[in-house]
């Protein structure tokens, strides 16, 4: 079993109400929220603004992914905004230790991210206060890349490090997540997958997101 979070980098931004309601009708479990800056990652998307609008029209959980460089600037516009789970990326800021603490200081989940060149080793300080592992599946930045296979083995080690402290961590993959590999990469121990567009480029947006969840209906 695992969540299901529609990244909403590959929705029509023209159109995002409605999607927003198709994939609700699907049953995502939340919504991830790609925030670029142009400078950590090649690519700009959406600030607090966007997200504290988009709050009013949902109540599903919202997973905000920072790909923005010293987060730490941040932080409480996000909080503000709505955010659920704040996910920094370990390479964007000096002082991660601090960076958690203030996340988790507004009652939120806070979430570290590793790009796919970054080892483990970047989090072994933070585990205890960490609520949310995120392993980048691709290099952040776009959506519709591939999946990089030698993920898997990092998906691997990452869950035998939160087994083998027996912490409550979530999971979270994000990149080149399709139907055809979710089952698969669910079964390494993924509690949330992250899905952009192979979900809202579906022709059916609803129906894909449950068939993302039809994957774990025993
Ligand atoms: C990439 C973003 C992802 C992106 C995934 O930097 O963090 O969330 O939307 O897109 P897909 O699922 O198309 O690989
Ligand atoms: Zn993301």
């Amino acid at each position: 079993m695992a969540y299901i979070a529609p990244s909403l980098l590959s929705a029509n931004f023209a159109n995002l109400y409605n999607e927003i309601k198709e994939i609700e009708k699907g049953g995502a479990d939340y919504l991830h929220l790609d925030v670029m800056d142009g400078n950590f990652v090649p690519n700009i998307t959406f600030g607090p603004p966007l997200i504290k609008d988009l709050r009013k029209i949902t109540s599903i959980p919202f997973d905000v992914h920072l790909m923005i460089d010293k987060p730490e600037r941040y932080i409480k516009d996000f909080v503000d905004a709505g955010a659920d789970i704040l996910t920094v990326h370990a390479e964007a800021t000096t002082h991660l230790h601090r960076t958690i603490q203030e996340i988790k200081s507004y009652g939120i989940k806070a979430g570290v991210s590793l790009n796919p060149a970054s080892p483990l080793s970047l989090i072994e300080y933070v585990l205890d206060d960490l609520d949310l592992i995120l392993i980048m599946t691709v290099n952040p930045g776009f959506g519709g890349q591939s999946f990089i296979n030698s993920m898997i083995d990092k998906i691997l080690k990452t869950r035998k490090m939160i087994d083998e402290k027996d912490l409550s961590i979530l999971l979270e993959i994000d990149g080149g997540v399709k139907l055809d590999n979710a089952l698969q990469l669910s079964n390494l121990g993924v509690d949330i997958l992250v899905a952009g567009s192979a979900i809202f480029e579906a022709n059916d947006i609803r129906k894909r997101t449950q068939d993302f969840k039809d994957l774990f209906v025993k």
